[in-house]
């Protein structure tokens, strides 16, 4: 009986997250960080866009089941409507996928079967966001990978720009993140860009009295309308999320987000709800508490811990 009680112990500690330690490589494979980074410098300086791309994929892989690199898992025989296909109609970025396998590739080539594609992706987006002006945290490693996938699911988990502050709210809530929390993350939104269809209700036709929606700075407005003018015929067409500092991680957004410069209807609700106004007006003031929130909680959500069986045989990245 003893005994079984102790069996079962032992068994649950490795599923428990509190394993998760910023050392975890350090004697299977000691150059983890070195190849992240050198990747992640060669990759950012040649498209800047890889940064915000990268925090996104990482947001999306983690909202959905947790930070389980499901993401990256194509749609096969075994799994056939992965996460991956609902989230490419959600155009994320190819380039945020080409890293993540490169570095996959370099570090089967250096400790085959050690890292996981979580791990991967988390501690690029840290070096990513530090790349670009953000704040420096330890991320603690040791996730593993899932062995599903359910695009299913997606829509189930993402917020939406039309969403309502309730179900934003209880979105990231199903994910164990308070208000504030969910505030400080979605201060993501100080880089990256958004294609014209996620807003273009504000800027055409927003109701019978007004072209524009009177929430937003009429100036950005009128900015907006001209950037995006044509883009029904080219769904290409795209605005940077911080209009002041678009390629720098910084509190910038909150600051634009209380001056109607928020681009997504949901920005908007962040400075005007009375749950989370307070915690964007001391963002915008105190860049440092933005940064010491940091993104801890993303790195921290639930990791799903099942062997790397998929990801290590390599199917997925044979059909990626
Ligand atoms: C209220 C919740 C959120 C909503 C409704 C939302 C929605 C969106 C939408 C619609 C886009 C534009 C996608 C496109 O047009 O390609 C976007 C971009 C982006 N989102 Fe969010 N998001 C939210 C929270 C977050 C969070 C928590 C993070 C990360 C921690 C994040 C990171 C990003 C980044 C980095 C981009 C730019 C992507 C790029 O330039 O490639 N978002 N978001
Ligand atoms: C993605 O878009 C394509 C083309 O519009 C559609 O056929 C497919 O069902 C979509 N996938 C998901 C998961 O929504
Ligand atoms: C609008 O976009 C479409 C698709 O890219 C393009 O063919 C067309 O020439 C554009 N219109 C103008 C006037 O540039």
């Amino acid at each position: 009986m003893a005994f079984a009680v102790l069996f079962l112990l032992f068994l649950s500690v490795p599923f428990s997250s509190a394993k998760l330690n910023p050392d975890y490589y350090s004697a299977t494979c000691p150059d983890f960080a070195k190849i992240v980074r050198d990747q992640v410098f060669t990759k950012q300086s040649v498209v800047p866009a890889t940064a915000a791309g990268v925090l996104r994929l990482f947001f999306h892989d983690c909202i959905t089941d947790g930070c389980d690199a499901s993401i990256f898992i194509s749609s096969n025989a075994y799994t056939p409507h992965a996460e991956r296909d609902a989230d490419l109609n959600l155009s994320l970025s190819g380039d945020a996928f080409d890293l993540v396998i490169k570095i996959k590739n370099l570090l089967e080539l250096t400790c085959p079967g050690v890292v996981s594609c979580s791990d991967i992706i988390a501690q690029a987006t840290r070096d990513l966001i530090k790349m670009v002006g953000g704040p420096y945290f330890p991320v603690r490693l040791g996730r593993k990978d899932s062995l599903n996938s359910d695009a299913s699911k997606v829509p189930a988990s993402l917020p939406t720009p039309t969403m309502t502050m309730d179900d934003i709210i209880n979105k990231f809530a199903a994910r164990k993140f308070t208000v504030r929390e969910m505030v400080a993350l979605t201060g993501a939104h100080t880089i990256g860009f958004t294609h014209c269809k996620e807003f273009a209700n504000r800027i055409f036709n927003f109701s019978p009295t007004s072209q524009v929606d009177p929430t937003l700075h009429p100036k950005f407005a009128e900015g907006l309308r001209h950037v995006c003018w044509n883009y029904t015929k080219d769904p290409s067409m795209s605005a940077f999320n911080d209009p002041r500092s678009p390629s720098k991680f910084d509190n910038a957004y909150f600051g634009n987000v209380l001056k109607g410069l928020g681009l997504l209807r949901s920005d908007y609700l962040l400075g005007a709800d009375p749950r989370t106004r307070p915690i964007v007006e001391e963002y915008a003031k105190n860049e440092q508490a933005f940064f010491r929130i940091q993104f801890f909680f993303l790195l921290l959500a639930r990791p799903t811990i099942v062997v790397n069986s998929i990801l290590f045989l390599g199917i997925q990245y044979t059909h990626i």
